[in-house]
């Protein structure tokens, strides 16, 4: 399956690792093939039933080969802790799984290519709910129109799965400690917890996802 294009590899993958490494030889976007030190699929700890989905690998997770390592995720993991929704209950992707260069938002063709991969990892994982941080991951939910104030207030779900939308840990660290997304990211990833122990116990109902 290595060396085929994310549309046909991605179906033939029956487990995350498989996946990961059909995606570590994707070359389906040139410039992000020669800006990158290796591809980032994810990480998935056993335990995971929560998805958190940022826009694309920084220079650290490009070294690294994870997702979310450098400040952001730093942040990420220290909200998530504080929410009752340890690392290891989370797994963590990207909608684009190489660093763009001089980390610009991942353009429109690269999002195209790269969504087979992001679509198998939410039909292998099939999470109990899904964490869509910062534009780029909700424009690949909910479209181009898509805008985090409207969609963070409101259940949203995808193929039946309920997706919490919120800002990207990078606009809470931009913002500064008392700028509006760090108090909305905080929230959000309370109610995420919360609503993962709902559904994990089976109380979940109609309107679950509302928040204030
Ligand atoms: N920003 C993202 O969106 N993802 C990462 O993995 C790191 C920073």
């Amino acid at each position: 399956m290595t060396g085929l294009a994310p549309a046909a590899a991605a179906p033939l993958s029956t487990s995350w690792m498989e996946l990961a490494e059909a995606a570590r030889a994707c070359t389906a976007c040139p410039d992000l093939v020669t800006s990158r030190t290796q591809v980032v699929p994810g990480a998935i700890p056993e335990a995971s039933d929560v998805l958190v989905i940022g826009e694309a690998p920084g220079a650290q997770e490009d070294l690294a080969g994870k997702p979310f390592v450098g400040r952001s995720g730093q942040l990420l993991d220290r909200l998530l802790a504080e929410a009752g929704l340890p690392r290891d209950l989370v797994a963590v992707t990207n909608v684009c799984k190489c660093r763009p260069p001089g980390n610009r938002t991942p353009s429109r063709p690269e999002v195209t290519a790269c969504r087979p991969w992001l679509h198998r990892q939410i039909e292998l994982l099939d999470p109990l709910l899904i964490l869509a941080l910062g534009g780029t991951a909700a424009r690949w939910f909910f479209g181009p129109s898509a805008r985090i104030v409207t969609l963070r207030t409101t259940a949203q779900t995808h193929q039946g799965r309920p997706v919490l939308v919120s800002y990207h840990p990078s606009a809470a660290i931009r913002f500064g400690p008392s700028g509006a997304p760090l108090a909305a990211l905080r929230n959000d990833l309370a109610a995420a917890a919360r609503l993962r122990d709902e559904l994990r116990s089976g109380r979940a109902g109609a309107g679950v996802g509302d928040r204030p």
